[in-house]
């Protein structure tokens, strides 16, 4: 430890001050869209029972099976950083009697959890915006959601000509049975071609086989694209509500494609499942991904509830965007710079009341106080370096007038001296943009 720098843990990373301001950006627009779509916001814990997700992701995916963070705590329960944000979000939902019988449309953002092996795009804390909607079993919400993503896509790849170009699949996964059945055929189908397979394919085929159609070995490609259709095999309930989402999004005008391989690496979800992929090139993971699972309730024991939701990965919705969509750095409007304090401590005291009172009544704009003292000419620097538009400067002539000169830094206008009392109205009327 002595002799290495400290630095985060591997897959975790720090999110920078000039990261922040594109990250809040893009927050700020997501919200706006959400409360569009009379979406609420919840906030579960970060820590939970592992139990729960054993029992709603699955025990034996991927993700619980070798990416959970598990701990002991010192009462000896053992819990987990939460994976994912859907079952702690159902988890709180029944206990706090939010589920059943009503309609809930809920939204959450913040950090997961994985132990994955770290690559782009792949990281062991990483950001999910997710959407949870409880009550509705019809495929109307199904395609409201995906009708949501797409105004998101577009709200935020707006200064981007031609848009984001996410591209949709969607698929059903049918009921319980529709699995099973579908299920038997697929490893019956794998077990002809098991000598085609590797060790991780056998596992899949022995504990999951659904997955093996999600496999990304290249020499299977063929295999799995031969392999019989899981929308071959729905039940009439599934069929009549995929077929019904798929008609409410050609009415819309939504661009889709149908892809009987796409399954998820969580359980819980049957009928509708979709992801939205950044196009070929750009690495074909999904940015966005979500489905229905009318069951999770029931599987903890709660009575049925239907529900659909998505998760967007942040990280991985920022790597996409172009950088001109994202702002860079937050620069003040106005630098006040002051006469060195150590001439006057009265000057310091006057500067800070005087900041304090600029920033009650242009509360639009940022304002920074030259600190620490200093020549005018460093201070002019500092301005100069800060991307502010205006100093505003403060020495002892002005003071004993009651009045602030105002300095232009990116124009040839000249500077002025004004009253104290009508230098906010004067700023508020510059064109600041
Ligand atoms: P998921 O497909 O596991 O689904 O994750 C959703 C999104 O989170 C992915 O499409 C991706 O953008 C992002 N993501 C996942 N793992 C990582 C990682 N290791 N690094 C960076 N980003 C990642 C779920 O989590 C479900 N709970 C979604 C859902 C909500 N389904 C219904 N409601």
């Amino acid at each position: 430890m002595a002799n290495r720098p400290l630095s985060a843990v591997r897959g975790m990373h720090d999110l920078l001050p000039r990261e922040t301001v594109a990250w809040s950006h893009i927050e700020a627009r997501l919200r706006t869209v959400l409360r569009q779509y009379a979406f609420n916001e919840i906030r579960v814990p970060l820590v939970e029972s592992a139990a729960l997700f054993s029992h709603t992701v699955g025990a034996a995916t991927d993700i619980v099976t070798k990416e959970m963070y598990r701990f002991t705590d010192l009462n000896g329960e053992s819990l987990c950083l939460r994976p994912e944000g859907t079952a702690g979000v159902a988890r709180a939902a029944m206990q706090h009697g939010l589920a059943h019988n009503q309609v809930q449309r809920l939204w959450y953002l913040g950090p997961m959890f994985r132990h994955e092996r770290p690559q782009k795009g792949r990281y062991r804390q990483f950001h999910q915006l997710g959407v949870e909607v409880y009550g509705l079993d019809g495929p109307d919400i199904d395609a409201e959601l995906l009708l949501m993503c797409a105004r998101l896509w577009e709200e935020l790849g707006s200064e981007n000509q031609g848009g984001l170009g996410l591209k949709l699949e969607i698929n059903s996964l049918g009921d319980r049975e529709t699995r099973q059945a579908y299920r038997k055929i697929l490893v019956d189908y794998f077990q002809a071609h098991r000598n085609a397979l590797d060790d991780e394919s056998l596992t899949r085929l022995a504990q999951n086989p659904l997955r093996l159609l999600d496999s990304k070995d290249s020499e299977l490609q063929q295999l799995i694209h031969q392999a019989p259709s899981m929308l071959d095999c729905l039940d009439s309930c599934s069929k009549d509500h995929f077929d019904a989402l798929c008609e409410l999004l050609d009415k819309a005008g939504l661009a889709y494609q149908v892809n009987p391989r796409l399954v998820r690496g969580l359980d819980y979800y049957e009928k509708t499942v979709f992801e939205w992929l950044a196009p070929e090139g750009k690495g074909t993971a999904a940015v966005c991904a979500g489905g229905r699972y009318d069951k999770l309730f029931e599987s903890l024991g709660a009575r049925a509830t239907p529900a659909i939701g998505f998760a967007l990965g942040m990280e991985r919705l920022l790597n996409h965007l172009p950088k001109h969509c994202l702002p860079v750095a937050q620069e003040p409007d106005i630098y006040f710079i002051c006469a060195d304090m150590a001439s006057s401590l009265s000057l310091a005291s006057m500067a800070l009341s005087l900041c304090d009172m600029l920033r009650r009544e242009l509360p639009e704009r940022m304002l920074l106080q030259h600190l620490g003292g200093g020549s005018f000419k460093k201070q002019f620097r500092r301005a100069d370096q800060s991307g502010a538009h205006i100093a505003l400067i403060l020495g002892e002539e002005e003071a004993s007038q009651k009045s602030l000169t105002i300095k232009f830094l990116r124009t040839d206008r000249p500077q002025q001296t004004l009253p104290i009392h009508k230098v906010s109205a004067f700023l508020q009327q510059l064109p600041w943009d």
